[in-house]
């Protein structure tokens, strides 16, 4: 680390945005105009009076037919803008494309070789209308769902924004994951139609997707036909009746669709994401409420103002993606980055040159790429002019002070206060977060966003200052999920069954003697790898589907980098003797089931593993030992030899 870095830390500095910056803020004009002096009055008086802020800047959209009633809140159910008529795509698109927005970029692309591509707001209409008639052409309508299954390029969200706009529901599933991920998500969703690509570079070798595709297709019933995009030219076996090119059915497609008018209840997508047991939770969003929700604080957390180059780096297939590359800066009318390739190919400088070159405004990431490019040295960054910047942001796992500090002094010179956002798939949009005009903390994600209440509970719902205990959420926002998808009992059980009235988000925080929120991790059996959330259940089980396999219990592994990383230990059927490649073999099965960000570093073979006397797995006892921990109450454990075997490998 470096002295400055060091006494920065040290300091216990609290970061002040300056005067400059503030005065020109949306959230400081806004709240001039609502004769608001400072930030603890806006979050009091938008806690009092929800409906206000909400209506307020529900107006800026447009609805085919006004809302009669910004909210109805029955825990565990939320409905937003009731009773009027609405589409996402409506505002996010087709107003842009016949306004002054017409010529202006909506999304540049580049590729992982250096290609960009840049798509107007109208380019961009007249592409999603015409697949959307394609997927009318091939039987896709309103309600329907659509499973897509794309690397980061312009085809993904063009497919996205066309299924919304004829009110289909979209399921992208990310294509770091392995097909089999998509087959359970296709099976789960019951999608008529699929779309893939050919297949994609990563570090310049070609990865095939179609293939995979084809082998996972066997299982799908209800699959009638793939749509294939031709990106990378990979050669591809196309299936008679099932599958069309892309290029092909776009052809002689008309050039106009009309945008379906939805209730703003209607479901928008599907998201799918782990969750404590191996089944994935089909997250569902809506028009109405997530479209203000996303659009709202885009706006006032990362002040986007028309002329920003905005770039969220992040993937498409995640909510960070669906939320803020496609939809929230489609519906502000402004110009979205988005990067086919990995930050460090083909050398560390490769987002810092895209900043400079693209002149980006605000830069939003996780941290777990933060702490990559520290670890590749200040001359990286430094070669590149990073001027354009005006505010910087973080999202996907707590962002560790020191990492703070070196993106705020060395991307952000010291002028670009962090954003530090906590939210989650079920959540849509930012629920904690600083917004430009807030005093910051390194490592802290401030206070909650405007209306929402955020608390930290014990065991008993008794609300805690100081230590760590429950992060809940006593409130109603508008993109929050409105359920899980045909799992309406899951939904309640998962999140809103611990305490009355009350979102439990699965993570656990402190919060300090003035209000501010520190997030320190996810308190269930969900891993967060490189801000990714891997549901350790689903490792296990992959692992337990492998010849020779017992039993098998998986937890995080703290890592300097990725925050976490998969460690598993695994126990052998009888009379299965162990060859030296299975380690490989497994860590190769599970890359295979789920995909490379859940591959365990390690395998551990063992006898036995730690349970009770009822025969759970003591995942707590083992998670403690790979930490290093104390294992703290072990008056339930059955067998404290299995703890002893685990101490003597970690
Ligand atoms: C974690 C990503 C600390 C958290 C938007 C949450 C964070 C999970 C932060 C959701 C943050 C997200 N500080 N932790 N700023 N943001 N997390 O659903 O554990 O992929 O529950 O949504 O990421 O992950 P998800």
């Amino acid at each position: 680390m470096s002295k400055d870095l060091d006494y920065l830390l040290k300091e216990k500095r609290i970061f002040e945005p300056s005067k400059t910056l503030v005065d020109d803020t949306n959230i400081k004009k806004w709240m001039d105009e609502h004769d608001i002096s400072d930030y603890d009055e806006l979050l009091e008086k938008a806690e009092e009076n929800p409906k206000w802020f909400w209506d307020d800047l529900a107006r800026e959209l447009e609805w085919y037919k006004p809302y009669e009633k910004t909210f109805e809140w029955n825990p565990p159910h939320a409905e937003w803008f009731l009773n009027g008529k609405f589409n996402i795509i409506h505002n996010a698109l087709d107003r842009h494309a016949k306004g002054t927005n017409k010529n202006k970029t909506a999304f540049l692309w580049e590729s992982e070789s250096g290609n960009v591509r840049r798509i107007s707001y109208h380019e961009l209409y007249i592409e999603v209308n015409k697949f959307a008639n394609a997927l009318k052409s091939l039987g896709i309508g309103k309600g329907d769902t659509v499973s897509i299954y794309l690397p980061m390029i312009p085809e993904l969200p063009i497919a996205m924004l066309a299924c919304a706009k004829i009110g289909a529901i979209h399921s992208v599933v990310f294509s770091g994951f392995w097909a089999k991920a998509f087959q359970d998500r296709i099976n789960d969703a019951g999608s008529k139609v699929a779309i893939t690509a050919d297949g994609f570079p990563r570090r310049g070798k070609l990865l095939n997707l179609k293939e995979n595709v084809d082998k996972i297709l066997e299982n799908t019933p209800t699959i009638t036909n793939l749509i294939v995009v031709n990106h990378a030219d990979v050669p591809v076996k196309m299936e008679g009746n099932r599958d069309v090119w892309w290029h092909e059915i776009m052809e002689n497609m008309d050039t106009e669709c009309s945008t379906e008018e939805m209730d703003p209840e209607d479901p928008l997508f599907i998201l799918y994401t782990s969750g404590t047991t191996g089944k994935p939770k089909g997250v569902v969003h809506v028009h109405g409420g997530y479209a203000v929700g996303v659009y709202s604080t885009l706006k006032f957390v990362f002040d986007i103002k028309k002329d920003d180059v905005w770039w969220c780096a992040a993937d498409i297939g995640w909510i960070t993606g669906h939320s803020y590359i496609v939809y929230a800066p489609l519906l502000m009318g402004v110009t979205s980055l988005i990067y086919e390739g990995t930050p460090d190919y083909p050398d560390p400088g490769r987002i810092w040159d895209m900043i400079e070159k693209y002149g980006v405004s605000v830069f939003y990431t996780a941290p777990t790429t933060v702490r990559m490019f520290m670890k590749f040295g200040e001359e990286w960054p430094e070669k590149y002019d990073l001027s354009s910047l005006r505010l910087l942001g973080s999202v996907g796992e707590p962002i560790n002070p020191e990492a703070w500090v070196w993106y705020y002094k060395i991307i952000g010179r010291e002028k670009c206060p962090i954003m530090d956002t906590w939210w989650q798939t079920e959540t849509g949009m930012h629920l904690i977060t600083p917004l430009p005009i807030s005093k910051l903390k390194p490592g802290s994600a401030v206070k909650p966003f405007p209306t929402v209440k955020a608390d930290i509970v014990d065991d008993n719902g008794n609300s805690l200052v100081g230590n760590g205990g429950h992060l809940v959420i006593k409130s109603t926002w508008p993109s929050m999920f409105r359920t899980l998808y045909k799992d309406p009992d899951r939904y309640i059980e998962a999140y809103w069954s611990s305490f009355e009235n009350t979102y439990l988000s699965g993570d656990v925080a402190r919060k300090d003697e003035d209000g501010y929120f520190w997030i320190q991790g996810r308190e269930d059996d969900v891993l967060n790898v490189a801000g990714h959330r891997i549901s350790t259940a689903e490792v296990e089980s992959a692992l337990v589907s492998f010849p020779g396999v017992a039993e098998a219990a998986v937890v995080g592994k703290p890592d300097e980098i990725k925050g976490e990383e998969v460690c598993a230990f695994v126990v052998l059927k009888q009379n299965y003797i162990a060859d030296e490649n299975l380690e490989a073999a497994l860590r190769h099965h599970v890359r295979c089931e789920i995909g490379p960000i859940a591959t365990p570093v390690c395998v551990n073979m063992v006898s036995d593993l730690p349970k009770t006397r009822s025969g759970k797995i003591m995942r707590r006892v083992i998670k403690a030992k790979v930490k290093g921990e104390p294992v703290g109450d072990i008056s339930t454990l059955a067998n404290p030899e299995a703890v002893d075997e685990i101490h003597k490998l970690v």
